[in-house]
């Protein structure tokens, strides 16, 4: 199975295992990190899933809608690495991917 490193806000790094088909949200959620909101479960409304994802994996991620990109806005945190983790879905081709949890805003 393809893997995936977390970053914690605290720099502590974690290396789990990632489904395919499943959002990055869903699989950090699942692995029980608690610094990972995403308190509207995945509906792209709250921006409490946001993540700053390794430069190097940034054409190989489907590309942001409208709607992520007007809420990534709403971030005092937001960089060019800034996505909303739910709206990114994990596939074999991320294997060694690289997440860090966003700051809280
Ligand atoms: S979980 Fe709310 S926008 Fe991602």
């Amino acid at each position: 199975m393809a893997k995936l490193t977390i970053v914690k806000r605290d720099g502590t790094e974690t290396e789990i295992e990632g489904q395919n088909g499943l959002s990055v949200m869903e699989i950090i959620r699942d692995a029980g990190f608690d610094e990972m909101l995403a308190l509207c479960g995945g509906c792209c409304s709250c921006a409490t899933c946001h993540v700053h994802v390794d430069a190097a994996f940034a054409d190989k991620i489907e590309p942001m809608s409208e709607d992520e990109n007007d809420l990534l806005d709403s971030s005092s945190h937001r960089n060019a690495e800034s996505r909303l983790s739910c709206q990114v879905h994990f596939s074999d081709a991320l294997d060694g991917l690289r997440i860090r949890i966003a700051d809280e805003d």
